[in-house]
């Protein structure tokens, strides 16, 4: 059922000429919202708005907000009070949007703490986001999307895409998994895919436009379901996407381990583009605590997914996330947390301590680790990881990998260029490096990064510049 667009006042306002509009977007959290910020700014930028780096500058200010930890949550309201501060005069003719999860979650009583807020939209109504503006440019003082019942993906005409080589492009949205800790089934809705044709010819484009990686997205990536009748599996999926021609890179972030399936290995041994790393949260190594956070894995399956990964033909490096000090989290459960670290022998992990979310199952549950005790659990498991980190990266020393330039560094003279294993490599370079692809030699190894030099003396495989351009405008 389609829900209306809802709109609590319509105080009338001028309504501004919307050509030499100016708008600032300012994105907090995962890959998903940066993609959604720039699909915004698509649809901005399709109405006659242009892009201000500054929110000085602007008249419209957007914050695309995180909600999966409370601190996240409330970025956003520290960010529009500095703006309230800094003098209502200068800030009253500016129009403040706050996007995402943030807005979803909170809705309405985003304009009773922050009055100076005019639009509210949760992520699922981004399809909306026209009609939204439409609102606004018309006067409206206070417009709000806040369905999560949509079938719609968020598509655009235009996606102002900000990296020059890396295209995201998102293939299901929302997820239905229904974790206990995790905001996101109530902020983003339920799982919706996108057609495999319509993501086929989006990466066509992406390739003629002179992007060389691309990074699928989605909370759950590998959950997807074609729902058009070519009925690709994501492993299918993969490989269409890894096969067409021109295209370096392919990545896809995150993986559930729950629809984490061998046939996805098979794509990753059978298809050289498919970038040889596996991002697979785990969040816990005990079965207790697993089973309160309603994973739908045990401890054992996540190990014999793991131990699918490791049986490739290739090398995959493999990252996860770990919540520590989850509800009843004893120090047994914690310690058997630290013992799956040694035993999958991760590249990277990313931990976080447990905070309580509003509308999850756990939020109505006693938190009943002490913060301390969290941030003692933090440590140590983040101590245990670098060493394991460590002795990885070094086993990396004296061999040969070929890396995308992603950044220069002008006051170290050093370009960063990032392995197909996700691995970072510090080498010195020049800054017309950016966006190429080059062989560098591994020199020595930090717990987090590698420091290498240039093994090819060959110039720059670089693309053409007049592709470059096409791709700077895209
Ligand atoms: N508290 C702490 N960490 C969380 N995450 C998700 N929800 C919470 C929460 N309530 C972490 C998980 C997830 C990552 C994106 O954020 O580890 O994989």
């Amino acid at each position: 059922m389609e829900e209306p667009l809802v709109q609590i006042s319509a105080e009338p306002a001028p309504a501004a000429p919307v050509e030499g509009r100016r708008f600032y977007i300012e994105t907090f959290g995962c890959q998903m919202n940066v993609h959604d910020s720039e699909k915004v700014a698509g649809v901005l930028m399709a109405r006659g708005y242009r892009p201000v780096a500054e929110p000085e500058d602007a008249d419209l200010i957007f914050y695309n907000t995180c909600s999966i930890r409370e601190k996240a949550a409330q970025k956003v309201f520290s960010r529009l009070g500095q703006f309230r501060k800094a003098g209502a005069g200068k800030s009253s003719n500016k129009i403040f949007a706050v996007l995402g999860c943030v807005a979803q979650q909170e809705g309405e009583e985003i304009f009773e703490r922050a009055p100076h807020v005019s639009l509210v939209c949760g992520s699922a109504s981004y399809p909306k986001l026209p009609e939204l503006l439409e609102q606004l440019e018309n006067g409206s003082r206070r417009v709000m999307g806040l369905s999560l019942r949509t079938e719609d993906c968020f598509e655009t005409e235009l996606t102002r895409r900000d990296n020059r080589f890396r295209a995201y492009l998102t293939i299901i949205e929302g997820c239905d998994k229904r974790c206990s800790f995790c905001v996101v089934p109530a902020t983003r809705g339920p799982e919706r895919s996108r057609p495999s044709g319509k993501i086929l010819e989006e990466c066509r484009r992406l390739v003629d436009e002179g992007f060389t990686e691309i990074q699928l997205l989605g909370q759950t990536v590998n959950s997807y379901r074609d729902p058009s009748p070519a009925r690709l599996s994501f492993a299918e999926l993969l490989v269409r996407v890894g096969e067409i021609r021109g295209l370096r890179r392919v990545r896809f972030t995150t993986s559930h381990p729950r629809d984490f399936t061998p046939d996805i290995v098979q794509a990753l041994d059978a298809c050289p583009t498919l970038c040889d790393h596996v991002h697979l949260p785990v969040q816990s190594g005990s079965n207790a605590v697993l089973r309160r956070m309603a994973r739908g894995y045990t401890r054992e399956e996540y190990l014999e997914k793991i131990d699918c990964i490791r049986a490739a033909k290739r090398a995959i490096s493999i990252s996860t996330d770990i919540i520590v000090g989850f509800c009843g989290e004893t120090v047994d459960d914690f310690e058997q947390t630290l013992a799956l670290l040694d035993r999958v022998g991760y590249d990277q992990v990313f931990s976080f301590k447990y905070s309580p979310r509003p509308k999850t199952a756990a939020g109505g549950w006693v938190d009943s680790v002490p913060e301390e005790e969290k941030g003692r659990r933090l440590v140590s498991l983040q101590e245990r990881q670098r060493q394991i980190q460590i002795l990885r990266n070094q086993a990396c020393v004296g061999k040969e990998y070929e890396v995308l330039v992603e950044a220069y560094q002008p006051k170290l003279g050093q370009a960063v260029g990032r392995t197909t294993s996700n691995r970072i490599i510090n080498f010195p370079g020049r800054p017309e490096w950016v966006g190429t692809y080059m062989n560098v030699r591994v020199t020595s190894a930090g717990p987090n990064s590698l420091v290498g030099e240039r093994a090819d003396n060959a110039e720059a495989d670089a693309p053409p510049a007049s592709r470059l351009r096409v791709a700077a405008q895209g």
